[in-house]
């Protein structure tokens, strides 16, 4: 059987750190993950409640019934009330869809927003995941270089000047995965002004923004947003549970409005029963006491991780050292190959992986490594980072 697959499936492959991922036996380290850490899953509470909603005959029949595409009332609900009162992210004129993960947003946005040919403006490097859904929706991708407060502005400038029907920028504003950077207050509010003197959205996805392990609070871009022209996209995935697949959009009621459209087309609506649980959770429990036992738990492994990266590696290997998330960026010396690199470590059992996955330009050599500290043990990220140094002096020859 020959398939003739549409040109938007031709362009695309397969995820690299999906495809890293399959091949990572239970004997390996795995630094290339980003998976949160199951400690961090409240299962005695959700089992607790998930059994009470099983036991409730009557109720029970109404959540394994179809819902409504813009989410279960009472989780929009409290979503909205907790980002409006907690973070001032929303305004008068925005509503609130619930997703099947950030992931969801991200993609609903592109349905809305992408004819092919159009360019959307992404971070280099940038969350591989985003860009593949950008590029099933056969857009043209423009990257802006990174830096440790957010996007190069000149940069953004000249390619918010010369790239043709920019429709939005994508923009992971804290604790950004691959790089761990956060991008700065100040830069926050040039990247806001300069979406406004050139009339392009922002898209700005921020899974990772309450998972602080120090420093002050920097402001989503959202809550600068005084005309709608900025979709939040959050996500529970990483103070709740992944798998349960839950994340919102925050955005314009008419943007939004088309978000629901897509949805129906999709999905219809998020899983509905995961969509009670966690409102009974956030009813029944404290959410920001149990995120704040989490960050405890990814504060060790991150100090832990900051401090045999520094105690092991050669002077002339750099690495970021993120205030919150999942995510170590760390760089070679210039010229040298991320990938190269993460062939030898997995020979030796640690998996990483190399930057070049993150860029537009995927086949370029990049020097850049991601590392994840939030899966391995204690134990894993102190043998791991020994194999980690070993394998880098072997690489540059040392
Ligand atoms: C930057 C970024 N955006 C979005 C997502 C998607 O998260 P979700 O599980 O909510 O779909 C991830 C997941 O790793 C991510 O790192």
């Amino acid at each position: 059987m020959e398939f003739h697959f549409s040109e938007r499936m031709l362009t695309l492959k397969p995820s690299v750190i999906r495809e890293i991922l399959k091949s990572v036996t239970p004997d390996m380290i795995a630094f290339a993950a980003g998976n949160p850490s199951t400690d961090t899953f409240p299962i005695d509470e959700m089992g607790e409640i998930a059994n009470g909603l099983f036991a409730d005959k009557g109720r029970i029949a109404g959540i394994l019934q179809y819902g409504v595409s813009e989410g279960y009332q009472p989780l929009r609900q409290l979503c909205f009330d907790r980002m409006r009162g907690k973070y001032q992210t929303g305004g008068e004129q925005d509503e609130l869809i619930i997703t099947s993960g950030g992931q969801q947003a991200i993609d609903l946005m592109s349905k809305a927003m992408l004819d092919p040919g159009d360019t959307v403006i992404v971070e280099g490097p940038s969350f591989i995941g985003s860009l593949n859904t950008f590029r099933t929706y056969q857009a043209h991708l423009a990257a802006v270089p990174m830096q440790s407060d957010g996007m190069d502005l000149d940069a953004l400038e000249h390619s918010l000047k010369t790239e043709k029907n920019v429709k939005f920028i994508y923009i992971i504003s804290t604790f950004q995965n691959p790089s761990g950077y956060t991008t700065s207050l100040e830069k926050r509010r040039a990247i806001l002004e300069l979406a406004r003197k050139y009339d392009v959205l922002i898209l700005e996805d921020s899974p990772y923004f309450e998972l602080r392990y120090e420093g002050e609070y920097v402001p989503n871009l959202k809550s600068l947003d005084t005309e709608g022209r900025v979709l939040f996209a959050g996500s529970y995935s990483k103070i709740l549970s992944a798998g349960i697949r839950l994340g919102y959009a925050i955005g314009h009621r008419d943007l939004i409005a088309k978000l629901v459209i897509g949805k129906q087309a999709t999905d219809v609506h998020t899983n509905l029963f995961f969509q009670v649980v966690a409102a009974e959770y956030m009813s029944r429990y404290d959410l920001d006491a149990h995120i704040e036992k989490a960050r405890g738990i990814y504060r060790e492994k991150r100090d832990l991780m900051l401090r045999c990266l520094e105690e092991k590696l050669p002077q002339d290997v750099t690495f970021s050292r993120p205030q919150g998330g999942l995510f170590v960026w760390m760089e070679l010396p210039a010229g040298s190959d991320g990938k190269a690199l993460a062939a030898l470590t997995v020979e030796q059992k640690v998996s990483i992986v190399p930057g070049n996955c993150f860029m537009v330009d995927d086949e370029k050599v990049n020097p850049g490594v991601r590392l994840n500290y939030s899966m391995p043990s204690k134990e894993q990220i102190e043998r791991g980072t020994d194999i980690l140094a070993a394998c880098i002096r072997k690489y540059l020859g040392r």
